[in-house]
């Protein structure tokens, strides 16, 4: 028998990721990279262009959304870690659990959830040198919480839906750090490209990782990321260290207290 190769039988075998909260300042670093190797389906409740805009804070919404895809990468959420528990527990509890049961009623195979370096901002303040990933949870906030909480009904939806899910634990994702706090929790445009196409790929069942650069100033350690998905950082926050201003101008240098230094890092 012989097998014609046409374009629509290729386009056909390109995997479909749907990208939530693809609206967002994190999405806007992935989605021309990612569109380049996936069919991507976007979804906001902000509308965005070619976006399916709706709230997946309701449950129809969210298992339609997810229905038909091979992966999600979710990063809808309130990612303001000032938030309190009164804003965040729908865009940071109700949707994550509601894009988990969609995927899983789906048959979706895996899904890449952004959680956040807060979720163990609490080792900073504690004066850790290195932070690892193997460390226990030890929020900063209730920001923090939350993704700890997203990383545990993550690894409940592995075990009883057979869904692979990875957990990036994002540092502060921007073009260059923002002051000098931010120099070991920088996670670069590029390197966040690699590392959730690392985390599309690899073969991991469950798994939570920490999404920083090749950092020379160390702080966050992410050999996990390195020998597990196959990570490879490129950037380095010291290259704007002599650039950086000593602090964010609003004076939150000031405060040496665990929170405050950790919003740095969104
Ligand atoms: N920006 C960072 O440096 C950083 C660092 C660590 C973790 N993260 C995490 O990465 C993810 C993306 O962050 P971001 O900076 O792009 O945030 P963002 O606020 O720029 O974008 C989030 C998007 O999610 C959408 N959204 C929120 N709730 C929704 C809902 N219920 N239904 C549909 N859409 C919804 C918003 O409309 C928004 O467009 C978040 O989960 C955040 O917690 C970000």
């Amino acid at each position: 028998m012989v097998y014609v190769l046409t374009r629509q039988t290729v386009q056909a075998e390109r995997p479909t990721v749907l990208v939530t909260g693809a609206a967002g300042g994190v999405a806007r670093y992935l989605l021309s990279e990612l569109g380049s190797a996936y069919t991507l389906r976007l979804t906001d409740r902000r509308p965005f262009p070619g976006a399916v805009l709706g709230d997946l804070c309701d449950a129809d919404f969210a298992r339609r959304v997810c229905s038909g895809v091979d992966a999600v990468v979710h990063l809808a959420a309130d990612a303001d870690p000032d938030q309190p528990w009164q804003r965040l527990r729908d865009p940071n509890a109700t949707a994550l659990v509601n894009v988990l049961d969609g995927a899983a009623a789906a048959g979706v195979p895996r899904v890449v959830l952004a959680s956040s370096l807060h979720a163990v901002g609490g080792h900073v303040d504690a004066g850790q040198a290195e932070i690892g990933e193997d460390v226990p949870p030890y929020p900063c906030c209730t920001y923090g919480a939350l993704k700890v909480f997203a990383e545990n009904v993550g690894r409940l939806y592995a075990d009883l839906h057979r869904l692979r899910v990875v957990c990036l634990r994002l540092g502060g994702v921007r073009d260059r750090p923002l002051a000098r706090s931010w120099l070991p929790g920088w996670l670069s445009g590029p390197d966040l490209v690699r590392l959730v196409t690392a985390a599309l790929t690899a073969d991991v069942e469950y798994g939570i990782y920490h999404g920083v650069s090749a950092n020379s100033t160390r702080l966050w350690r992410n050999d996990r990321a390195r020998a597990e998905l196959g990570y490879q950082p490129l950037d380095d926050s010291a290259e704007y260290a002599d650039q950086v201003p000593d602090d964010l101008p609003d004076g939150s240098s000031n405060h040496f207290g665990l929170r405050q230094r950790i919003l740095h890092l969104t």
